[in-house]
């Protein structure tokens, strides 16, 4: 079932229109469906019951609204963080700290003192030496901190360079052969309980195949590993299941995804950890945005709408289709370019396309905006900080405000020696 649609003419969210969110908050703004990302999270963990022991770790860079967690923690989600910032979100949503798992290849040692305050389920360390870090000050506290060692098993994940992680030559994990090694030194280190893997090779991923093979090579370093004499019980397989962002488009179902783990990890015996983001939240939120004009173009008119690349940043940073659709259409088409305000060539959303005919004052939306959204907004330009709209049924709620432009002015300063 969609959570988006047309009720009587008008786009809704579950049971509210559109346009009345527009009235109410304004644009731009992010509109976000509470029922989709319950139905997804439920989706994606029904796809994987037929398995032993699952622990489902929310990638909350995807989309970190408190509100957003609150939802997702009630399907039974852990977190899956990437900063002390990350951390702090999660446990404030009442996410439990054991159900934690800290990724990232920079964690700072205060940020690793941090997870350790606040006894998170799980490190995944990216670099050796992370690992003697950690190990360190945890036994200086007395402490013994859960840790997995990412791999990085050199497959090309098959999707857009900047967002592809698993290739030998990316910044992320330790190069799959150099495990065992690594595994020897940093195992027997008091503070430190190295118990499994972790793998992630990238996002938006459309083809499993590239997956399976990732995963065929950490079962051969788990049997490695445990040959070696290490005792390996936890397994994190890491995010990247692509969503349709285009009518037609098509993607492995979750199901899919769940019986491939299925098959490629048939004996591991261990506790296999998910980080999924984008599956959860891509297609539970649109950006909802105002045409200010319709601007005659040499070749096509550009609609000139009120969100921007500081907004929605993906479609300038990974030339990103986000599909665009009028909140009220009239049944005729156009073919157009879509823009944004920012004083860049690259604020442009869309070029040529065939889209809903609008005019100066209309609504419309991108849609699957729902991750990599609002969390990668800007203030650019000196513009607002893009607000967020839950929706739950027939309720909404502002989850967060627009932050004007004077706010951010307000934190800014002018020294003493310059003022006048
Ligand atoms: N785990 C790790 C360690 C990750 O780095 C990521 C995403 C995930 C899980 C979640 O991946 P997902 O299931 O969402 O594919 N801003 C980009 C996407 C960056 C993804 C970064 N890492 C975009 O807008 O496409």
């Amino acid at each position: 079932m969609n959570h988006f649609d047309y009720r009587d003419g008008t786009l809704c969210c579950e049971d509210v229109s559109l346009t009345a969110i527009a009235q109410a908050v304004g644009t731009p703004v992010y509109v976000y469906s509470a029922s989709t990302f319950r139905r997804h999270a439920r989706v994606f963990r029904e796809a994987l019951a037929g398995l032993n022991r699952v622990h489902l770790a929310y990638a909350i860079k995807a989309n970190p609204n408190i509100a957003v967690l609150r939802v997702i923690a009630d399907e039974g989600y852990g977190a899956d963080v990437v900063s002390g910032g990350e951390m702090a979100r999660a446990l404030a949503a009442g996410i439990p700290a054991k159900d934690i798992v800290f990724s990232g290849v920079g964690k700072t040692r205060a940020e690793l003192t941090k997870g350790l305050d606040e006894g998170i389920g799980q490190f995944n360390l990216e670099l050796e030496e992370e690992g003697v870090v950690l190990a360190e000050i945890a036994a200086s506290r007395g402490q013994v901190a859960p840790a997995v060692l990412r791999v990085n098993p050199d497959v090309d994940a098959g999707t857009h360079a900047k967002i592809s992680t698993g290739k030998r030559d990316n910044k992320f994990g330790v190069p799959i052969d150099q495990a065992p090694a690594m595994f020897d030194r940093l195992a027997p280190l008091d503070g430190i309980n190295l118990r499994g893997v972790a793998i992630h090779i990238g996002s938006q991923l459309s083809d499993l195949s590239r997956l399976e093979q990732a995963y065929a090579r950490v079962g051969a370093l788990v049997a490695e590993l445990r040959a070696a004499g290490h005792v390996i019980d936890r397994v994190d397989l890491g995010g990247g299941l692509g969503v349709p962002y285009k009518d037609g488009d098509t993607f492995p179902e979750p199901a899919e995804y769940g019986a491939m783990v299925a098959r490629a990890t048939e004996g591991w015996d261990v506790e296999l950890m998910f980080e999924p983001g984008r599956v959860i939240a891509g297609n539970a939120g649109v950006l909802l945005t105002e045409v200010i004009w319709v601007k005659p173009g040499v070749t096509d008119p550009y609609v000139i709408v009120d969100a921007a690349m500081n907004d929605l940043m993906r479609p300038a940073l990974y030339d990103a289709f986000h599909d665009f659709v009028a909140v009220t259409p009239t049944g005729e088409r156009m073919t157009a370019n879509i823009a944004g305000p920012v004083c860049e060539t690259g604020d442009t959303f869309a070029m040529g396309r065939e889209i809903d005919a609008v005019k100066s004052g209309d609504l419309a939306v991108f849609r699957t905006a729902g991750a990599y959204g609002a969390t990668m907004a800007s203030t650019y330009n000196s513009r607002p900080l893009v607000p967020e709209v839950l929706v739950d049924g027939d309720r909404f709620a502002v989850v967060a405000d627009r932050i004007a432009a004077e706010t951010i002015l307000g934190a800014e300063r002018v020294p003493e020696w310059l003022a006048k």
